[in-house]
């Protein structure tokens, strides 16, 4: 009988003893421990099934039973307690990765056009109101487009004014400017009258500074017909220049020298910084110098199909990054493609 009393205590204290220590367990790792301890191979309640050779014949059963009864409530208690660690795991997860599906979106992003692209849209807009279409040509140019036929001959001294990038293959260069578009605009649209504008990018090998970059945009004008005058482009160019600028705007109109335009000009605008007193900003003139233009050369008619006794034109350059500088006071040409964010960004 003792004996009995004996396992069955030690039953006792032990179940005892696992259920305080498992109330105080609030993990999975400690869980799984707890259950090598009390319930695995080694554990007591499974030894005194070994010792049951201890006990009377009689009282075995009994003590086999009880020892049962000890495990599967052991057993159960774990299985509860493991689910609800579990459970409590999962809700501390849930707040601690609280995800707001009201809270606002972050904005991508978004990009915007280059001050340079704005304003040769606007400049376009403006010639199309006049009556003018884009005719797009080519970046990369021939010495002969480039020079030759814009009355330029090798060695001749005007070629200076454009020194420009050689490729590894001869005679193919990047333009200079974008006059040779007038000869590939003649012979497309030859003998029809021409209204062209020819926008795009020219490269010239230059010592950069604030005023001088090694590529920058232009805008070609070109207008080709019959009984077309000085008169006319002088027109022209004025209304562009009061429709970029202001109604007000005044103009002038130098004698300047091209070898494509005979005779040729430049066009100022008065200087809108100081009003035509001289400042900085025009060093002193009170002008500020936009473009250059003229009456197509005979030659460059001829080059582009058109016989000069009958047809005559005008063309211009007008220069976009200098018109953009005059008008947002922009006072570095380089500003433009240096990539620089900060400048990008206020336009
Ligand atoms: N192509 C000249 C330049 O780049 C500008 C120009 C164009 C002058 C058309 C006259 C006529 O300097």
């Amino acid at each position: 009988m003792s004996e009995k009393s004996q396992l069955i205590t030690e039953l006792e204290s032990l179940q005892q003893q696992a259920e305080k220590e498992l109330a105080g367990l609030n993990n999975e790792d400690a869980l799984q421990k707890w259950h090598t301890q009390y319930l695995g191979r080694s554990a007591m309640v499974m030894q005194i099934f070994k010792r049951l050779a201890e006990a009377s014949k009689e009282e075995r059963p009994l003590i086999g039973q009880f020892a049962n009864q000890v495990k599967d409530a052991l057993e159960t208690q774990l299985s509860q307690k493991l689910e609800t660690v579990k459970q409590s795991a999962l809700q501390a997860n849930l707040k601690s990765e609280q995800l707001d599906v009201t809270l606002p979106g972050r904005k991508p992003p978004r990009g915007r056009l280059h001050i340079q692209t704005t304003v040769l849209r606007e400049i376009i807009h403006i010639f199309a109101e006049m009556g003018f279409q884009v005719f797009r040509t080519t970046e990369v140019e021939s010495d002969e487009f480039n020079f030759e036929l814009l009355n330029i001959p090798a060695y001749h001294p005007a070629r200076d004014l454009w020194d420009t990038f050689y490729t590894t293959k001869e005679g193919v260069i990047l333009r200079t400017h974008t006059s040779p578009g007038q000869v590939r605009s003649m012979r497309t649209f030859h003998p029809d009258p021409i209204r062209v504008i020819l926008p795009g990018m020219c490269y010239r090998y230059e010592q950069m500074d604030a005023s001088h970059e090694i590529q920058f945009n232009q805008v070609e004008v070109l207008v080709v017909g019959k009984d077309i005058t000085f008169a006319n482009m002088k027109g022209t160019l004025e209304e562009f220049a009061r429709r970029m600028y202001g109604k007000d705007v005044r103009t002038r109109i130098r004698p300047s020298y091209f070898p494509f335009t005979e005779p040729s000009g430049e066009m100022d605008v008065e200087c809108f910084v100081c009003g035509g007193e001289g400042c900085s900003v025009c060093s002193g003139k009170g002008w500020l110098e936009i473009l250059g233009c003229g009456m197509v050369h005979p030659v460059v008619l001829k080059n582009g199909g058109y016989d000069p006794e009958v047809y005559s034109g005008f063309a211009a350059g007008l220069g976009i990054e200098r018109i953009s500088m005059l008008r947002y006071r922009i006072d570095d040409i380089r500003n433009f493609w240096g990539n620089d964010l900060r400048f990008l960004e206020q336009f």
